[in-house]
């Protein structure tokens, strides 16, 4: 699949050897997984769409077994592949070719949780929701959510640097994780794991590692800051006549909502139609053009309540919403809040995905998708917008019944080009993993791009943390 799609070489690293085998069963007993047929899922992406040939895939403990690991492969030049919950949308953590999988599953090890600052410390392997759920008995929310909370590490969130949907209200991981272990290409444990707020002493070294998908060193804990929990949430689900309507929204919910906003996501018609059609979601409000879901968390149920009551005679009152719904118990919440993380999936089970993830400027957010659609005509399936508006992120997907390489030819490089006009990210929160790699410098410039190498250079000389990924094929 892969190497028929995208041209690619194997890069001259060694092929795991019996000797191999038996070297790396005594680093990790009983942990040195070969069977093909439990090969085969950390092989393929979420999206099934790259397949590796890794015939050996290897489950850690500790950060001390991912060390001797490291340092075994570098010695021997055994090109590697990190993986974590394998929900990354690029193509980033399965192989290319041959790489050895290092899956974080078994460091799934809460190390310490501080129920004054809310600073949790744990191991990369932890999953999302499990850290969620453990957070909130004690009062505080992770500061990042998505979708694949369920299957993704937070290991995994860090080596993308994920947005998702509290990315409004908490920022990126870029503040909130406040330190990190890692282990570099040659088996060095870099412990910079602090739970300091300020810490000004020197390069602030977690910030190479945050967003490097892998390509510089394996994250093996992290130290992340946790907020209070709010105890007033609301979610308000409103249907918009037309893009114009759902940026006044947003500027009339900054004004009226101020401090309690802590998410603003939108999607269009088509994306409510799949999701009705693939998942059987119904659709909460009258069939609109534009849907948005405005999400509050502050610390007075009647305050937050009479605000946003409040905005929502504004806004329906005005036109700029057409009908909308209202939730404050968890149960509607969360069916509301479905209807916007469960649209990947329904995507998926649409066909072939190309999926676009563009940071754009806001009054030109919709524009490419409506472009697009017609550009398209009925080579398509469906060309579908949605995404975190409130942090100038769309979500561009397009789906096929099949891949297709002419469909593919009209929409790359014209997607790239044309966010690049609107000096936008070709790849807001996605990060570049194997299938965007070549298209960095659309969004930075060389000099950016040289230095980046020799950053990879000087960080692994022999080049097998994750070959094939993020930076651009030389040629
Ligand atoms: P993987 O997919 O296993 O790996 C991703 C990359 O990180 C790979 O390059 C891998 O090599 C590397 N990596 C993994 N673990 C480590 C480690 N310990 N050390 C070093 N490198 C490592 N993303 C968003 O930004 N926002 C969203 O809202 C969002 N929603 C999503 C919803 C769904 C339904 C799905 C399927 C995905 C979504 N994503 C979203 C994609 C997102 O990148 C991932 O879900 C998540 O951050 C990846 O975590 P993971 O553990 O699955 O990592
Ligand atoms: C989302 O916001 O739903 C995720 O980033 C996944 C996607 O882009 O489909
Ligand atoms: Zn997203």
């Amino acid at each position: 699949l892969t190497r028929e799609r995208y041209s690619v070489r194997r890069l001259p690293f060694s092929v795991v050897s019996e000797d191999d085998l038996a070297a790396l069963e005594r680093i990790v007993p009983g942990r040195v997984v070969t069977d093909p047929e439990e090969l085969e899922a950390p092989n393929v992406d979420w999206l099934r769409t790259v397949r590796g040939s890794s015939k050996v895939l290897l489950r850690p403990r500790t950060s001390q077994e991912v060390a001797h690991i490291l340092r075994y492969c570098h010695e021997r030049n055994l090109a590697v592949s990190p993986q974590g919950g394998n929900t990354g949308m690029v193509g980033g953590s399965t192989p290319v070719f041959d790489e050895i999988i290092v899956s974080t599953t078994l460091m799934n090890q809460i190390v310490s949780f501080h129920n004054v600052s809310g600073v949790l410390v744990c191991q990369a392997g932890c999953v999302l929701e499990a850290l969620s759920r453990y957070v909130e008995e004690r009062g505080f929310v992770m500061p990042l959510d998505l979708g694949a909370k369920g299957s993704c590490h937070i290991g995994g969130n860090v080596a993308t640097n994920a947005g998702g949907l509290r990315f409004l209200r908490y920022g990126s991981l870029r503040g909130t994780v406040l330190g990190l272990e890692v282990v570099l290409a040659d088996g060095t444990i870099l412990n910079c794991l602090t739970s300091l707020r300020k810490d000004n002493t020197g390069y602030d070294l977690k910030q190479l590692f945050i967003g490097s998908e892998g390509t510089l060193g394996v994250i093996t804990a992290v130290s992340i800051l946790c907020p209070p929990k709010p105890s007033a949430v609301n979610v308000a689900f409103l249907g918009c006549p037309g893009f114009a309507e759902v940026l006044q929204t947003f500027c009339t919910c900054r004004g009226m909502l101020g401090e309690i906003l802590s998410a603003f996501e939108f999607m269009d018609a088509e994306c409510m139609k799949l999701v009705g059609l693939h998942l059987r979601l119904a659709c909460p409000v009258q069939e609109s053009p534009f849907y948005v879901l405005i999400e509050t968390s502050g610390s007075g149920a009647g305050h937050d309540a009479e605000k946003l009551s409040g905005f929502l005679e504004q806004v329906l009152g005005s036109g700029l919403a057409t009908d909308g719904t209202l939730a404050t118990d968890q149960r509607r919440i969360k069916m509301l809040w479905a209807l916007r993380e469960r649209i990947t999936e329904a995507l998926s089970r649409d066909g072939y995905v190309y999926k676009y993830d563009l940071s754009l400027p806001l009054d030109r957010l919709y524009d490419l998708v409506s472009d697009l659609r017609a550009r398209l005509g009925l080579h398509a399936k469906h060309v579908v917008g949605y995404g975190h508006l409130g942090d100038g992120n769309l979500h561009l997907n397009v789906t096929a019944e099949a891949f297709s390489p002419s469909l593919l030819g009209t929409l790359e490089p014209y997607v790239y080009e044309w966010t690049a006009r609107q000096q936008g990210s070709v790849s807001a929160e996605h990060g570049l993993g194997f299938k965007k790699k070549d298209v960095l410098g659309y969004s930075k410039p060389p000099e950016a791009l040289q230095l980046m190498q020799q950053l990879k250079a000087l960080l692994d000389p022999k080049g097998i943390l994750n070959p094939y990924k993020t930076l651009p094929t030389r040629t």
